[in-house]
């Protein structure tokens, strides 16, 4: 069973959540052509990183995500959360499960159900916890992620952005080992955007729980992540690391800053080498 009172974990370093991607290959197979996506590509992600993941416009980030999430299969190499392994020789596509939750670009509430049912719904289903306990736990959690007024308003009474907080709210509760952002905020305008932010690093540094963030917007990259992971054009492998060593907790002051500005500077140069490539081998967007 899963212990649902064990999602706060203040202070010591977090011991859960190491993600180990290594030698993965994918190759689909539409109506018999191949299409390589990934090309042995490994990356170490330590318990509690916070990983950014950038790379060109269609490299295969995504299927990376999907293979961790267990919603496709992958062709050589393996995965391991853990030191489980998820996937590998003999075992090609990984489960689904509640220690890998995924979060989308489009927000994924259930519109009938309100902010505390929606958080409340993973544990419920799962028989963890009572219903109220489930209830009880939410309207907290909610409270703790700024949203406590709101815990019986429905999904469509709330801005878009307090419904994506709740999101990501009704992801922890689950107590994860590693949370999966494809590109959440990608189609958010700046403000909401840098509410976003402020919102998910409360929430970051207050369960350490470890990222698995895609996205095409570098500053957001640095912002947010420990680690920035450039992949190279399709087929993916990985490029480089970017280490981001700005204190936590982090606010807007750090965008100003000259270390930022290197960092992204560092980033920009090593994602537009890969993307002019894509773009010479006939890719259209840019990144
Ligand atoms: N189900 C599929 N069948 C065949 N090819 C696919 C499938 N899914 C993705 N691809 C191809 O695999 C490559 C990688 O796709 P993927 O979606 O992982 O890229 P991405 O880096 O997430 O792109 P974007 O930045 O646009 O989100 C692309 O060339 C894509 O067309
Ligand atoms: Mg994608």
């Amino acid at each position: 069973m899963q212990e649902v009172t064990d999602v706060k974990k203040p202070g010591g370093a977090p011991r859960r959540g190491a993600l180990s991607i290594r030698e993965v290959t994918k190759i689909y197979d539409p109506e018999g052509v191949n299409v390589m996506a990934v090309d042995n590509c490994s990356m170490e992600v330590a318990p509690g990183e916070f990983c950014m993941i950038v790379g060109p416009s269609g490299c295969g980030k995504t299927t990376l995500l999907n293979a961790i999430a267990g919603f496709h299969s992958t062709t050589t190499g393996e995965i391991r959360l853990d030191g489980e392994l998820l996937c590998g020789p003999g075992k090609p596509m990984a489960e689904q499960g509640a220690d890998r939750i995924v979060v989308f670009q489009q927000g994924a509430l259930f519109p009938w159900k309100t902010l505390a049912e929606n958080v409340a719904y993973g544990p419920m289903v799962q028989g963890v916890i009572s219903k109220k306990g489930a209830l009880e736990k939410a309207r907290e959690m909610l409270a703790e992620a700024g949203l406590g007024e709101f815990g019986d308003k429905y999904p469509g009474e709330v801005s878009s952005g307090m419904a994506r907080r709740a999101e990501i709210v009704r992801a922890l509760i689950n107590n994860p080992r590693v949370l999966l952002l494809d590109e959440p905020y990608r189609a958010m305008d700046a403000l909401t955007k840098a509410i976003m932010h402020q919102a998910l690093l409360e929430m970051y540094d207050r369960t350490k729980v470890t990222m698995f963030f895609i996205t095409h917007d570098l500053e957001e990259a640095i912002f947010l992540g420990d680690r920035v992971y450039v992949l190279t054009t399709r087929p993916c492998r990985l490029k480089k690391v970017v280490d981001v060593k700005i204190a936590r907790p982090r606010n807007y002051e750090v965008l100003t800053s000259e270390q930022f500005r290197l960092l992204v500077e560092e980033t920009k140069d090593a994602v537009y080498e890969e993307a002019i490539k894509a773009f010479q081998s006939g890719e259209r967007e840019l990144a």
